[in-house]
C-alpha cells in the first residue's frame, strides 16, 4: 500500500519487493516526479512506462473510484486467446488494470495508446528467463497484484522424439513452463496477500499424445501438475488450468500450414477439417472464461484442469 507523507508517496516495486519513495517538486511551473530508491535495489530504469495513468499517484485515485478493479498480468496478450483475455478485461466496467506481455511490440503499443491509464506493457521473449525475472521490476502497482493469466505458449518445432535435439526440448519447456515458474515465484508475495489467482492456458494435448507434439504435450501436462502443486503449497492462491479447445488462432494456422507433415494422417484430417467445417472456436469463447477466472475464480477450483466449457465453469462462461 502506498503511504502519503506530505508531498511524498511511498509505493511498492512489484518484483524487487521494495518500497520506493516518490517526491513532487514544483520547478519553473513544471511538476516533476523524482524516483528515489530507499534501499540498495539494483532495479534498472526501463524505457517502458512503469505506472498506470499519468503519474504513480494515479493508481490511488483509480482504486478509490473503482473498488472492484483488479490488477492482472496477461502473458501472450498480443494474439489469439491472450488478446481476447486482455480485450475482455479492458471492456469490463470494473476498469481493471493490466500488465500485458508478448513480443509483438506494435500490438502492445496499440494497447498502451488505446488505454493509456489502464495498461502497462512488457515486451520480451519468455525463452529469456532474465527478461522474465525482471519483467515486472519497477511496476508501480500500489502493493497489489490480483492475478496472473499465464497464457503464452509455443508448439515448438513439432518434431517427433526421435528427431528432436535436447536444446529444442529445453527451449520449449523454458517458454511454456519454466518462465511461468519464474514469474510465479516473483509475484507470489503479492498474490498471497491479495488472495489472488493464477490461471494457466493449458491444452487437451496434456492428456492426449499426438505424434510430433511430444514436447508441447509434456509442457502442458507439467503446467497442470504445477497447478496441482500450487494448490497444495499456496492455500491463499487459487490456481486453475484451462483447456481452451481447438481455437481459431495463429497456432492452429501453424499446425495446418507448417506442422502437418510430421503428424499422423488421422490427426492431420482432424485439424484440417476443424477449419474447413467451421468447427474452430473463436478465441473469445475460452478467452472470456479465462479472463473471468482471473477476476474471480473460486477457491474450490484450485488445482483443477478443466475444459473452458466445463459445467463447473458455467458462471464464468459469458459472451
Ligand atoms: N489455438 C488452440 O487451438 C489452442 C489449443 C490449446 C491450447 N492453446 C494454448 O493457448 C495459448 C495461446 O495460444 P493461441 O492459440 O492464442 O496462439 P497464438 O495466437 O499464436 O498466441 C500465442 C501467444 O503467445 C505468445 N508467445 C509465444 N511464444 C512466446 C515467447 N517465446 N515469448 C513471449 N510470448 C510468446 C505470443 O506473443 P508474441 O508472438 O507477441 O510473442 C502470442 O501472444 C497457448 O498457451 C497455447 O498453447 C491453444
Amino acid at each position: 500500500m502506498p503511504l502519503s507523507r506530505g508531498s511524498c508517496l511511498i509505493n511498492y516495486d512489484l518484483c524487487s519487493s521494495r518500497f520506493l519513495w516518490y517526491c513532487q517538486h514544483s520547478v519553473g511551473g513544471w511538476k516533476i516526479q523524482r524516483k528515489v530508491h530507499r534501499s540498495t535495489s539494483t532495479c534498472k530504469m526501463s524505457t517502458e512506462k512503469n505506472y498506470f495513468g499519468s503519474s504513480p499517484e494515479y493508481i490511488l485515485k483509480h482504486r478509490t473510484q473503482y473498488p472492484s478493479s483488479r490488477t492482472i498480468v496477461v502473458s501472450g496478450a498480443t494474439a489469439g486467446i491472450g488478446l481476447a483475455i486482455a480485450n475482455h478485461l479492458l471492456s469490463s466496467s470494473d476498469q481493471h488494470l493490466l500488465i500485458l506481455a508478448g513480443r509483438k511490440v506494435d500490438v502492445l503499443n496499440d494497447f498502451q495508446s488505446t488505454n493509456p491509464d489502464r495498461v502497462i506493457t512488457r515486451a520480451g521473449d519468455m525463452a529469456d528467463l532474465g527478461f522474465v525475472q525482471s519483467m515486472l521490476r519497477g511496476v508501480q502497482c500500489d502493493g497489489r497484484l490480483d492475478a496472473l493469466a499465464l497464457n503464452h505458449g509455443t508448439l515448438g518445432k513439432c518434431l517427433r522424439i526421435g528427431q528432436m535435439e535436447g536444446d529444442e526440448w529445453d527451449r520449449t519447456f523454458r517458454i511454456n513452463v519454466t518462465s511461468c515458474v519464474v514469474l510465479i515465484k516473483e509475484t507470489l508475495p503479492l498474490l498471497r496477500s491479495a488472495k489472488g489467482r493464477i490461471i494457466f492456458t493449458s491444452s487437451g494435448a496434456a492428456t492426449n499424445a499426438y505424434p510430433s507434439w511430444g514436447v508441447y504435450g509434456a509442457t502442458k501436462a507439467a503446467i497442470n501438475h504445477l497447478a496441482m502443486t500450487l494448490k497444495n503449497e499456496e492455500p491463499d492462491v487459487t490456481t486453475v488450468s484451462i483447456r481452451p479447445g481447438v481455437v481459431d488462432t495463429a497456432m492452429q494456422m501453424d499446425i495446418r500450414e507448417k506442422f502437418l507433415h510430421n503428424m499422423d494422417e488421422k490427426d492431420q484430417q482432424k485439424f484440417l477439417s476443424a477449419k474447413s467445417d467451421g468447427k474452430l472456436l473463436p478465441p473469445e469463447k475460452p478467452g472470456n472464461v479465462i479472463a473471468e477466472l482471473a477476476v474471480k475464480a473460486k477457491k474450490e477450483l484450485s488445482g483443477l484442469f478443466l475444459s473452458w466449457d466445463d459445467p463447473q465453469l458455467a458462471e464464468y462462461q459469458v459472451e
